[in-house]
């Protein structure tokens, strides 16, 4: 047969997109994370900071996710899962509830999906119509690409460093009478901060009191997208807190993402979940049937089994918060030494999530103008990739970055902190 080469492009590849499609922006790490890419393949020596991911072989995904995933596959659990989740990953889920927060929910405000994006995803989509306002704080990863998937009108809140780059209730307050939607992350990508129990509970009885207000008058609800999938991992005195613990009110009103990405470095396995009311929750589970964006089921099966094994659970958990808070420590304890040797570098301490916040204060000086500029002057000077907070909705060139710890060792730190602190000396000399 002779071979059939296919045109599949046209004179105008893009004429017959959407216009929501044609409007799409890429991911800004993601494009930053293929530069990286590159320079490596190349032969550059990269101490690679950008992307939130693990890399397997510094954090390895718990022996019983990994065993009980062959297991379940080898035992023929291989055919669709129910559109909600498999009921024994629902049921470890709320006992997990039970068990770690003594908060009891009901089986049906439980529903599992492939992993936390598309829980996100569908709780826009069934609450949200085009040109409703959501709010969210920035920096903050991704609510900028959701409002656009929906039509929303998004109101990034700008938030700064003295906050930790959190929001306040205060600050929050003002926006909420147009809102039909606020969504707040904690701890924080990009930042790795953690909301204050006390401010959470400020939040969540601003939320309260606005949805007071609007059973009164009949408007529809204002709700709260609370993403917690890095809750798992605090360190030293930040404690992250459950909003419906503080306020128990606030649960008519609250959809809580999670899922096993982060806590247990299983980026790739794509198990994630989401607790709400149930009309929404059953919105949810409708719209990612059709989606068909459900957890693999072997995967389902094997994440119940870990749920369920508590000493595994903690011992696996306690490892991994182990080795993400020495990463993290020993670069801040280098950017402290740093900065009181009077280079132009701070940063704000670790409390959470596999992130730290980095000023290289470098713009106005030596003809530096952009983030983008300093991003490119450590690459090339100091072999040290990092993701500036734009990337995360924050305007302006105020020389602030996300480090990611999943991918680095100890020994990457130890040696590319030498090199940043050259390339600092330099920049300045
Ligand atoms: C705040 C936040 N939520 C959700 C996700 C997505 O997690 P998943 O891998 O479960 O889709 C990420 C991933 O980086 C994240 O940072």
């Amino acid at each position: 047969m002779q071979k059939l080469q296919l045109d599949l492009e046209g004179p105008d590849p893009r004429r017959g997109l959407s216009g929501m499609a044609k409007g799409l922006v890429g991911s800004e790490i993601l494009r930053i994370a293929a530069e990286i890419r590159t320079a490596v393949a190349a032969g550059q020596k990269i101490a690679n900071f950008t992307v939130g991911d693990f890399l397997p072989r510094e954090f390895p995904i718990p022996d019983r996710l990994r065993d009980g995933t062959l297991r379940a596959l080898a035992a023929g659990e291989t055919n669709y899962p129910p559109s909600d989740g498999v009921l024994r990953l629902r049921e470890a889920v709320r006992e997990f509830w039970r068990d770690r927060l003594q908060i009891e929910v009901p089986l049906q405000s439980v529903v599992i999906a492939g992993g936390s994006r598309p829980v996100i995803y569908a709780t826009y989509r069934a609450l949200i119509e085009p040109g409703d306002t959501v709010v969210y704080p920035v920096p903050s990863w991704n609510n900028n690409h959701y409002c656009h998937l929906v039509g929303a009108k998004g109101i990034a809140l700008e938030t700064d460093p003295e906050h930790g780059f959190l929001p306040t209730a205060s600050s929050l307050r003002p926006l909420l009478k147009s809102a039909r939607l606020i969504a707040l992350n904690t701890p924080l990508n990009p930042a790795g901060t953690v909301l204050s129990p006390s401010e959470v509970v400020r939040i969540c009885e601003a939320i309260v009191e606005e949805n007071r207000r609007r059973d009164r008058s009949g408007g529809k609800p204002l709700y709260l997208l609370y993403d917690q999938v890095y809750w798992m991992l605090t360190f030293g005195n930040a404690r992250h807190e459950i909003p419906v613990r503080a306020v128990p009110e606030v649960a008519r009103y609250t959809i809580f993402v999670d899922g096993i990405s982060k806590s247990f470095a299983a980026t790739g396995v794509r198990v994630g979940w989401c607790i709400g009311p149930q009309a929404v929750i059953a919105a949810i589970r409708d719209i990612l049937g059709h989606v068909g964006a459900w957890a693999p089921r072997a995967e389902q099966v094997a994440t119940a089994e870990l749920l369920r094994d508590q000493p595994a659970m903690d011992a696996y958990v306690r490892q991994h918060v182990g080795r993400l808070q020495e990463r993290l420590d020993r670069l801040h304890e280098g950017f402290s030494r740093m900065a009181k040797a009077g280079l132009p570098v701070r940063d704000i301490p670790p409390q959470g999530a596999i992130y730290l916040s980095v000023k290289f204060d470098l713009i106005g000086k030596r003809g530096f103008r952009t983030n983008d500029e300093v991003r490119r002057y450590l690459l090339d000077e100091a072999g040290f990739a990092v993701v500036p907070f734009q990337a995360f909705g924050l305007s302006g060139e105020n020389g602030w970055f996300r480090l990611s710890v999943g991918a680095v060792s100890v020994r990457d730190i130890e040696e590319a902190l030498p090199r940043v602190e050259a390339a600092l000396r330099k920049a300045i000399a």
